[in-house]
């Protein structure tokens, strides 16, 4: 099985999703699932283990990728993770950088399915967490249906039931990574019949996911949703994810609310020797849509990146969010 709240998630994106982030992204959601980077295996047996994968605790439930396609590192990368206190580890079977694609790991793995299922028993005899997969659904001219039913059903039978299906199959050769998000079309409905042709599985859809009513008709045909750019670049939609998702009846936070809660960790890390902008990079987005947004990304732009920018700039931030917010409270009571 997968996690429980595979229902709503945060995607793996690299750069993005670290733990600064997911603590931002935490302050909106307590139920939603949030993705780490992808780390490769070797990373996580020979790097910087404290650096790469410490994670707060607030942060959970937090799943850890892996990439990579030997069975006996992956095992041990997945164990390390596990002992981390990671609620989940997921394969990366879905990007097609060239660099992933030189290491034979990533979406080139969706031609050898049976590699792919070597991987996952292997980490599943080492953790007692879910291993589950992330992955396209076809690669290069490997695309038909059938290869992707065969794929799923191959790793299913290693024992991996849930499945994150980003809905646009990969180029391998001729498209950078960001032209493989956007260039082949979403096929939403290939996703839709894999649930319908394997229900037990767990089948969480991604891809082109925009707002949150989006997302909800999805659920009418697989179990879970994923969303990547979407919940990073408008980061306030997740604000309703707990009552929309999982029937929370908590009050909405606020954006304000939301930076304040981030306060401690901004203490922390600068009194650690670590920069604001670590942090406040991952909140430009936040304001998208309200007055000021233009004024609230550049003052973190201009006042967070250098080393001596404090927690007074993070409280001025908190200003304007409440500000702003204030603004649209009268102008909606006006309006009403
Ligand atoms: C900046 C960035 C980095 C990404 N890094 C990863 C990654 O490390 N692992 C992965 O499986 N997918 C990665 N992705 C792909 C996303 O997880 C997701 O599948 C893709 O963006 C489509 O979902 P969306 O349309 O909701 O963004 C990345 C995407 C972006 C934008």
């Amino acid at each position: 099985m997968s996690h429980p709240s595979h229902r709503f998630s945060v995607a793996p994106m690299m750069d993005w999703t670290d733990r600064h982030c997911r603590l931002f992204h935490r302050q909106f959601t307590r139920r939603a699932l949030l993705y780490t980077e992808m780390l490769t295996a070797d990373a996580v047996i020979h790097g910087d283990r404290t650096r790469l994968l410490g994670f707060d605790p607030s942060e959970h439930p937090v799943a850890l990728q892996l990439g990579g396609s030997d069975p006996i590192k992956l095992a041990e990368a997945a164990g390390i993770g596990a002992e981390f206190g990671y609620a989940e580890i997921n394969l990366n079977v879905g990007c097609p950088s060239d660099r992933v694609q030189e290491g034979r790991f990533g979406a080139c793995l969706m031609a050898e399915p049976d590699l792919v299922a070597r991987c996952v028993a292997s980490m599943r005899e080492a953790v007692d967490v879910p291993v589950t997969v992330k992955c396209r659904i076809g690669i290069d001219d490997q695309d038909s249906e059938a290869d992707f039913q065969r794929f799923i059903d191959r790793v299913a039978g290693a024992g991996c039931t849930s499945f994150a299906v980003h809905a646009r199959k990969a180029w391998l050769k001729g498209l950078s990574p960001k032209a493989n998000r956007e260039v082949p079309p979403l096929d939403y409905a290939r996703v839709y019949r894999l649930k319908a042709a394997r229900p037990d599985l767990v089948i969480v859809i991604n891809g082109g996911i925009a707002t949150l009513a989006e997302a909800e008709l999805h659920l009418a045909h697989v179990d879970g949703v994923m969303l990547g750019r979407a919940a990073y670049q408008t980061p306030y939609l997740l604000a309703e994810v707990d009552r929309r998702f999982f029937g929370s009846t908590q009050a909405t936070p606020t954006r304000a609310s939301a930076l304040r809660g981030l306060l401690a960790h901004c203490e922390r890390h600068l009194a650690s020797g670590g920069r604001l902008n670590n942090i406040t990079r991952h909140t430009l987005g936040l304001m998208h849509g309200m007055k000021g947004a233009r004024l609230f990304r550049r003052h973190f732009s201009e006042n967070a990146v250098g080393f001596e920018a404090g927690i007074d700039v993070l409280l001025a931030a908190i200003d304007m969010a409440e500000r702003a917010e204030t603004w649209q409270r009268e102008a909606v009571a006006q309006e009403a």
